[in-house]
């Protein structure tokens, strides 16, 4: 069993990850939960036991086998090299090593092999990536993907616990006639969305957008495989929801992708819609798997197929994905 630290622990997907760590029964011989100054000294349970968190400190590897990472690029730029450097296995929920050549980029159901490579760093993908990863993954194997667009439908909770809250406030705020708070998203989130995720650049697209272009092809090894994506924001809770249209190299029905999705690991088909049954956000909140409804043949596309896929941001998109890959340790 591991000594285990989590950098960032007081956070939403800190938080999740002592859950994860828990319900899984992951080996934890001991565990460490490290924070900012001003969060130290709060006591976090697991496993019944309260445990004090600690500033997170140049020293903090000492005792550690496995640092998991979530308290922003800055602090995993600076923090986990350290580690690496000393023996820690650190995964990495920024973004900060993703694209490094060195650092592999995993989805434990697409390309569990590449943690082989690690130097240290493992980096955990980008929310919106991994569960439309874990949806296609499958496809592409089969029928090869072409051409992928996507567009997002993303919660407050991409924004940590602090969008979430603001989401509430706004509500509250509505309810009570009051002024609608607007601090952590550029614009009021409430009765809105907002085609705005992470920073804009040169070309017009955002950097999550250009994640969920550069992301996917590193970790389905495919650089030919082309992309589009539209990332926006919605007022839900936690859940991330995507449309997705693919052109696939070979022909192949809704009916037989249905069917292959079925039998898929992590995915669970939700797709009835005589009764109205297909993935939703606040279904999908606080479960592991990545959901896949809506499946269609589309003519617009040589070799169409449409689909809408559904995830727990905080679980599969951080949390859960980043346990999966300690599991595979
Ligand atoms: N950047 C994502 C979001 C979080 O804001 O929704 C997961 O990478």
């Amino acid at each position: 069993s591991y000594r285990v630290g989590i950098v960032g622990a007081t956070g939403a997907v800190g938080q999740e990850m002592l859950n994860v760590l828990g319900n899984r029964n992951f080996p934890v011989k001991e565990l460490r939960l490290f924070a900012s100054a001003r969060s130290a000294g709060k006591k976090i349970k697991f496993k019944g036991k309260d445990i004090v968190v600690e500033e997170l400190t140049k020293e903090f590897y000492k005792g550690l086998d496995i640092a998991l990472f979530s308290a922003g690029g800055n602090i995993s730029k600076e923090f986990a090299p350290i580690a690496a450097q000393n023996g820690v296995v650190v995964i990495d929920n920024s973004s900060a090593f993703r694209m490094d050549d060195n650092v592999p980029l995993v989805v434990p159901e697409v390309n569990p092999e590449d943690i082989k490579k690690h130097k240290g760093i493992i980096a955990n993908p980008n929310c919106s990536t991994i569960q439309m990863c874990v949806a296609l993954w499958p496809i592409h194997k089969e029928f090869g993907i072409k051409r992928l667009l996507v567009s997002t439908y993303q919660a407050a909770s991409g924004a940590g616990a602090k969008g979430m809250q603001e989401l509430l406030d706004q509500t509250k705020a509505f309810v009570e006639g009051k002024e609608i708070p607007i601090d952590k998203f550029v614009h009021q989130l409430l009765f809105n969305v907002i085609p705005h995720i992470d920073e804009f650049t040169d070309n017009g697209f955002t950097k999550e957008e250009l994640k969920m272009i550069n992301e996917t092809r590193k970790i389905f090894h495919d650089n030919e495989i082309k992309i589009s994506a539209t990332t926006v924001r919605v007022p839900v809770l936690r859940a991330h929801s995507e449309s997705i249209n693919l052109e696939l190299e070979k022909k192949s029905t809704s009916k037989e992708i249905r069917e292959l999705l079925r039998e898929s690991e992590g995915v669970k088909v939700i797709d009835n819609p005589k009764n109205n049954e297909y993935p939703m956000p606040i279904d999908a909140a606080g479960t592991y798997a990545t959901y896949v409804g809506r499946i269609r043949d589309d003519e617009v596309f040589e070799n169409g197929i449409s689909l809408w896929v559904v995830a727990d941001q905080i679980l599969k998109g951080a949390a859960l994905n980043a346990v999966q890959i300690a599991e595979l340790l």
